[in-house]
């Protein structure tokens, strides 16, 4: 491996500059990612080892810069290794046609995942995208959270309110814990999975959190992550595999009683992904312990001009350095698909520059 510096920020390091990498770097404001899209569908683009992986080394090749790659594939593949159906529909987003309406159709979904069998080509798009890196810089592997995936697969898609889902937590709790936990092991599987194909860090992405109160958070979706961290540490422990570290970005997770619930020695989470909306000293008190924090730059920053772009660079470091512990450079959120691919470049630019330990 050439470049570590992503992997000993997440051991906790305070490393000579931030490690930096993108959420959803590969993707749509790049205009070679576009180039593919008009020739494949997005579901052909996560199933296809050699386009996933062409995609995924689309940005490392691009920005020298970038610190980490991360696979191209989709949180909702898991939903579709249960056996729903996921459309992605070029304006709206997400569709499963045939949601989960009441715990009668969990029927519906397949009893014993083989990842193997359903996930196979996420494991040779990683095994072929590290190829491709060679040793560049740490491929991640990564799955949504079970509580995010719940509320696509209960909504059917995208939701502004989410009562779907919600209202399953209040109607169906215990129902919910058992579709929770199911999904769970399916994700459990895949990152597993991953780590053997060459997947070097892991992250659960868990978009959806922060539409939980603290209590629902604390008693659904936080276990369900939990199950995950110690089924993959275990399991990796059983194949005599080394420990990978894994990210948690729970997002919108806010209030200072579910924090204080997402320290990594509890969690067995390595790294905490902070959105844009946290200041990293105040979650650095609240979560307590050495450890590394990974964000949380505002998305929007990337449109705020070159001058708007370095000043937030240089203040947001200010607060990570004072915070202390590993930091991994990132966005609170995904980039967004109207950037300038160069405003994306001068902002990894100013992360190496300003996020220096003097
Ligand atoms: O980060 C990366 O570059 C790796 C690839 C990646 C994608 N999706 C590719 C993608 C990752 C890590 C994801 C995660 C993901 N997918 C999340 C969690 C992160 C977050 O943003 O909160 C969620 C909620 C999804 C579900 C999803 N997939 C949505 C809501 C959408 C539509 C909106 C959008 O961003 O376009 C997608 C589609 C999607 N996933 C695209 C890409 C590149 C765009 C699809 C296209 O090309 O038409």
């Amino acid at each position: 491996m050439k470049n570590v510096l992503a992997l000993r920020a997440a051991a906790g390091e305070e490393t000579e500059r931030a490690p930096v990498w993108v959420m959803r770097q590969a993707g749509r404001y790049l205009p070679e990612f576009l180039e593919v899209r008009k020739h494949h569908s997005f579901f052909e683009c996560c199933q296809t080892p050699s386009i996933a992986a062409q995609l995924t080394l689309q940005p490392i090749d691009r920005y020298p810069r970038l610190d980490a790659s991360i696979i191209f594939c989709d949180i909702l593949v898991v939903p579709q290794a249960l056996g729903m159906e996921v459309l992605m529909e070029p304006s709206k987003g997400p569709v499963l046609p045939d949601p989960l309406v009441t715990p009668a159709d969990l029927k519906k979904l397949r009893e014993n995942v083989d990842v193997q069998k359903e996930l196979g080509y996420v494991f040779e798009a990683i095994t072929l995208t590290r190829k491709g890196l060679d040793g560049r810089v740490p491929l991640i592997g990564f799955c949504g959270a079970p509580w995010t995936l719940m509320a696509y697969m209960v909504e059917g898609g995208g939701s502004k309110t989410f009562e779907k889902c919600k209202s399953w937590l209040y109607k169906y709790p215990e129902e919910s814990k058992q579709l929770l936990t199911r999904v769970a092991d399916v994700c459990a599987d895949l990152l597993v999975g991953q780590v053997l194909a060459g997947a070097q860090m892991l992250q659960v992405f868990d978009s959806w959190a922060g539409e939980l109160t603290p209590y629902h958070f604390e008693q659904f979706a936080l276990p369900a992550l939990v199950h995950i961290s110690k089924k993959v540490r275990y399991s990796l422990k059983q194949l005599g595999h080394p420990e990978v570290p894994m990210t948690l970005f729970a997002k919108g997770v806010h209030s200072p009683s579910s924090l204080a619930l997402l320290r990594p020695e509890t969690i067995f989470y390595d790294t905490i992904g902070l959105d844009a909306f946290l200041d990293p000293v105040e979650a650095k008190e609240l979560l307590g312990g050495k450890f590394a924090l990974q964000g949380n730059f505002d998305p929007v920053i990337l449109y705020g001009g070159k001058e708007g772009i370095e000043k937030e660079v240089e203040r947001v470091s200010k607060r990570f350095h004072k915070a202390g512990g590993g930091w991994i450079a990132n966005l609170g959120h995904g980039i967004t698909p109207n950037v300038k691919p160069e405003d994306m470049g001068w902002f990894l630019e100013c992360v190496h520059k300003y996020s220096a330990r003097k």
